[in-house]
């Protein structure tokens, strides 16, 4: 078979993971790569050694011949480039947050909505295998009832770029992946995110520039009810969340290497339950083994002609639950 030809467009920090999930599928070859920074290009062009190297990304898709394109420029420079790629019906995959706006998702949607190539958010905490296989065993118990999500920081250098337009706030920028997850964790079924029906949200901005404070509870289509809590002027960074079905309960951290603690209640005599921390490791392997992410799960969607789990329209969801949150929104969303 041959291998899907890949670009990447944007080789700052974050495309380092990309180049290295990139690297590991075996179903991928690195076709060339696009840099604006003519140092940055030198110094991937050495490091990852893709066939053809540029500046201008149009050279790239005119001469790398690409099936595919990871995208992982700042999020004020991705619409046009997006736009493009579907344009020109190649498959691309959209760093978080698509875009500085849900109206922007929303073009970008439109775009893949007439073209013959696929498109992929990069929300990465769906692709947790840790987080699927949670997933799973709520499915398993009826589903998700309630759940929450932390998403804090120490303040960072988010403020410069903040400022300099190239960036949303930072709760529609980088918290997003937790307003995200609150979607996931809530939805029914193995490929889809819960609609926010209402969302309360409190928004205390303190007097340091960026440290934004929200939380905010959110009901979902699925019946099930979320809350996020968010920081980004706390001691570190730290990132939970935690699911409830009736009688199960799933902790999840994700700052680092994540893990997960299971509680399960047993019946007892006369109507009592007995609550029991499960000791037996997540099935990893029902949900396609500890190396699963993204990466290929859009190989797999590209290759059999399945529609992703995080497609542009369903972060229009996402995109316009995170706004809501940041202005503080109260009451049911249109
Ligand atoms: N999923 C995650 O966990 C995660 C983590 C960090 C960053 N991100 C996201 O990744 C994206 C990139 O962040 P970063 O920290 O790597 O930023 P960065 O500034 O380090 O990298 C962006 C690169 O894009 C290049 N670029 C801009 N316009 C270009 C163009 N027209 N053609 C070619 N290159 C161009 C810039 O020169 C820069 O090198 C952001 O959207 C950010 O939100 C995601």
């Amino acid at each position: 078979m041959d291998k899907l030809r890949v670009g990447v467009i944007g080789c700052g920090g974050h495309a380092q993971i990309h180049f290295g999930m990139i690297a590991a599928e075996p179903r991928l070859h690195l076709a060339g790569i696009a840099e604006i920074d003519p140092k940055r290009l030198a110094d991937n062009t050495a490091k990852h050694r893709p066939e053809h190297s540029f500046t201008d990304y149009r050279q790239l898709f005119d001469q790398a011949r690409l099936d595919l394109v990871h995208i992982t420029t700042l999020p004020a420079h991705l619409t046009a480039i997006v736009v493009e790629c579907l344009k020109r019906g190649l498959h691309v995959s959209v760093e978080k947050p698509p875009g500085m706006s849900a109206a922007e998702t929303a073009q970008m949607a439109q775009a893949a909505s007439q073209s013959k190539g696929k498109a992929l958010v990069s929300f990465n905490r769906r692709y947790i295998p840790q987080v699927l296989a949670v997933r799973r065993l709520l499915k398993e118990r009826g589903g998700a009832i309630q759940c929450s999500a932390t998403y804090h920081k120490n303040q960072s250098i988010l403020d410069q770029w903040l400022n300099a337009g190239l960036l949303p706030d930072p709760v529609i920028c980088d918290a997003i992946h937790h307003v995200d997850l609150l979607r996931w964790l809530a939805g029914s079924g193995q490929d889809r995110a819960a609609i926010p029906v209402s969302v309360y949200s409190e928004v205390e901005d303190g007097s340091r520039p960026a440290a934004h404070r929200h939380q905010a509870v959110v009901r979902f289509d699925s019946g099930a009810v979320g809350s996020l809590m968010s920081h980004y002027g706390v001691g570190f960074r730290i990132q939970r969340a935690e699911a409830h079905a009736e009688d199960f309960s799933a902790y999840l951290e994700l700052t680092a290497e994540p893990q997960c603690e299971l509680y399960q209640a047993l019946s007892g005599e006369g109507g009592t339950t007995r609550g029991t921390k499960l000791e037996e490791p997540l099935d990893l392997e029902a949900v396609g083994g500890p190396g699963f992410n993204e990466v290929r799960h859009f190989t797999d969607c590209i290759l059999g002609d399945h529609t992703p789990w995080s497609t542009l329209d369903d972060a229009v969801q996402t995109m316009k639950l995170a706004e809501a949150i940041r202005r503080g929104h109260k009451g049911l969303l249109a």
